[in-house]
């Protein structure tokens, strides 16, 4: 049974990626600082798959602290989520972003250097592509950023790239995720944002909960098929198991390659919410606003590579995303009792 260490794995994704890789068989070990989440995700994991899994509470970038974790376990190889997520807020707090996202990365890579781990996952993103002048993203269109966040996942792409290219047996995988959404059908993990969402379904559920009052939708004037936005939803169960597929490609292949996770599929902003309201059975109301600066028209994945090298390919349906989503919203707020009944 190998062992995987799992930076950030207390987050949205990373909590999804540890369940999905103790079903598969493999032994995880999560390191947090829990900036961005909450240790009752560990309950939530332990739930589901009846397990309680190693949890160490520390900052990456604080290699000392790192390094005890790699000194205590035998690991063999890392899923690297640990990082500032939002798009909005590195435009704000630059610095923040960069010290947090590259320093980590720095240090977890030094770790792995001194404890001879050289396989490792790293979360990057589809935000590294020039998708204001690209709609269909493959692996090889060109890369150019428009904030801050961005260009942390660029960077790191590139510290990795450099670090691997110089050791002969190790292997890194870039994932490229595209918009991950929904939740764990159990309702027992799921995306917990603090404040405001930054991001579209997260504030859709809170407004089919009524702790908003309406979505916002940014621009109605695209040139897109119904004028708001498109995107590549794609459900956070699949892009878990996206990284069990990486894992073991990484194992066989020594070399860094960049892989897209993505369902293929571009889905507007409006489709988005009818399809919720459909599955649902609820109302979302919304208002169309100005366009966000920055935010392109639309961009989906090409998803070959994955298929090809990783042998995966995204299952699950828009519908899926949206029902999953409101279930989690539901339950973490104590709206179900039974996790199966479902009233409206
Ligand atoms: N959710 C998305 O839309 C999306 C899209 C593309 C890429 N990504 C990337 O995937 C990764 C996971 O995203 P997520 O949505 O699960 O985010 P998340 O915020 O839910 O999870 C990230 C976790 O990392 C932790 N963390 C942050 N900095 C840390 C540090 N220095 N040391 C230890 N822990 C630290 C946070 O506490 C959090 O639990 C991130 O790197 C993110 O940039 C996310």
């Amino acid at each position: 049974m190998e062992t995987i260490l799992i930076t950030g794995g207390m987050g949205f994704i990373g909590s999804h990626t540890c369940v999905e890789l103790m079903e598969a068989g493999y032994s995880p070990i999560i390191v947090d600082d829990l900036s961005n989440s909450s240790i009752k995700v560990l309950d939530g994991i332990e739930a589901i798959t009846k397990k309680r899994v190693p949890f160490y509470q520390l900052d990456v970038a604080d290699f000392e602290a790192l390094a005890q974790v790699f000194a205590q376990h035998t690991i063999d190889a890392v899923i690297h989520f640990a990082g500032f997520k939002a798009v909005g807020e590195s435009k704000e707090k630059p610095l923040h972003y960069y010290c947090n996202n590259l320093n980590s990365t720095m240090s977890l890579l030094k770790c792995m250097d001194r404890f001879g781990v050289g396989r490792l996952v790293f979360s990057s993103s589809a935000t590294v592509y020039d998708s204001m002048h690209h709609v269909l993203l493959t692996e090889e269109t060109e890369r150019w950023c428009t904030n801050p966040y961005g260009w942390t996942k660029f960077m790191s792409e590139q510290i990795i790239s450099d670090h691997v290219a110089t050791r002969p047996d190790a292997s890194a995988v870039l994932l490229r995720y595209f918009n991950p959404v929904g939740a764990h059908e159990s309702g027992l993990i799921g995306e917990a944002p603090n404040g405001v969402p930054q991001n579209l379904m997260p504030f859709v559920t809170q407004v089919a909960v009524g702790m908003r009052d309406k979505l916002s939708v940014f621009g109605g004037d695209y040139d897109t098929p119904d004028g708001s936005g498109v995107r590549d939803y794609i459900h956070v169960t699949d892009l878990a198991r996206g990284h069990v597929a990486a894992l073991a490609y990484a194992k066989e292949h020594p070399g860094c390659q960049a892989v897209n996770l993505g369902t293929g599929r571009g889905v507007s902003v409006l489709e988005l919410v009818t399809t919720f309201e459909r599955v649902n059975g609820v109302a979302i109301p919304y208002e169309i606003t100005a366009r966000r600066p920055g935010d392109a028209p639309m961009y989906y994945a090409e998803t070959r590579r994955a298929e090809e090298l990783l042998h995966w390919r995204a299952e699950r349906s828009l519908e899926d995303m949206c029902r999953s989503a409101y279930h989690w919203q539901r339950k973490s707020m104590g709206l179900w009792e039974d996790p199966n009944e479902r009233t409206r």
